[in-house]
């Protein structure tokens, strides 16, 4: 049956984008990408700050336009510090891609081509936090452009959303971790002012966190990813007038290796888009 208000080319559309994201997604393919992990790096105990202090690292940045210190030469001895000065000083998420493209305090940026920020309009109500690039996305340079990017754009095309229209896409560190192994603690913190910083200055309506990593560290929680997917969370960062909606979402990647988990990544965008529409989130034609 056609909604009324649904033009039928447009609603083909949108059955197509639901088809694409259903797809068999090539899973001998996807299996061979499942190569095992690497342990995650942990920082020796004792030494691992606990979630609150993560996400007290995240709120450092200051927000008052005009407490703004100058750029200054890079410090590596301190490259959170240096971090922060730096993000705190970029009065635009033009002026910020930049000077993360030239930090220099990440260790990871030695072995990668590029410095992979953001993609997406600028003025999308919608962010996205995934965890890092991998080896497509430091090859062009873009977050979510190799096979789990793709799956991440057929996802929000089946509920009207797009890079090109109404989602920014970010991730939790800017350069590519060797072998896709996990981000360290260190390497998270040393980018959270960065990231914290994106947040200030674009001012999303709704947050989407990618995956455990992602929703882990913005969130501030040891919770597990299959707790808090589809839930309505809220982020809360020093300097942001209100705290901002935020859903966790399963990660692209894991839904690769996983299929049969897309059941509830689907459950998840309709929530979503529910959220989306209460809260007056233009979507472009979906089902
Ligand atoms: N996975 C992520 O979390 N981010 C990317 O940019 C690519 C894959």
């Amino acid at each position: 049956m056609t909604h009324p208000q649904t033009h039928p080319e447009k609603a083909a559309l949108a059955l197509k984008a639901l088809a694409d994201f259903w797809a068999d997604m090539g899973l001998e393919e996807a299996r061979a990408l499942n190569v095992p992990r690497p342990a995650p790096q942990r920082a020796p105990a004792g030494t691992r700050p606990a979630a609150p202090a993560r996400q007290a690292e995240r709120q450092l940045a200051p927000s008052v336009a005009g407490a703004r210190p100058e750029p200054k030469r890079l410090n590596n001895q301190n490259p959170i510090a240096e971090a922060r000065r730096l993000a705190a000083a970029a009065g635009s998420l033009a002026e910020l891609r930049a000077t993360i493209q030239q930090f220099d305090g990440c260790q990871l940026k030695k072995a990668t081509k590029n410095t992979v920020v953001c993609d997406g309009a600028f003025d999308a109500d919608i962010m996205i936090v995934g965890e890092a690039p991998g080896g497509e996305e430091d090859a062009q340079g873009l977050p979510f452009v190799g096979r789990a990017g793709k799956l991440l754009d057929k996802m929000l095309a089946t509920i009207g959303l797009s890079r090109q229209e109404n989602v920014y896409i970010t991730n939790l560190i800017y350069w590519r971790p060797p072998g896709n192994r996990d981000p360290s603690p260190a390497e998270m913190q040393i980018c959270a002012p960065f990231l914290s910083r994106q947040i200030e200055l674009k001012k999303p309506k709704l947050l989407l966190t990618a995956g455990k990593f992602a929703t882990q560290a913005m969130l501030g929680t040891e919770d597990g990813i299959m707790r808090l997917r589809g839930r309505k969370m809220l982020y809360r960062q020093e300097g942001l007038s209100a705290p901002i909606k935020c859903i966790p979402m399963l990660h692209p990647a894991y839904l690769l290796r996983r299929s049969e988990d897309k059941a509830k990544a689907w459950d998840d965008l309709r929530t979503i888009a529910a959220l989306c529409d209460e809260m007056g989130i233009k979507r472009g034609t979906a089902l």
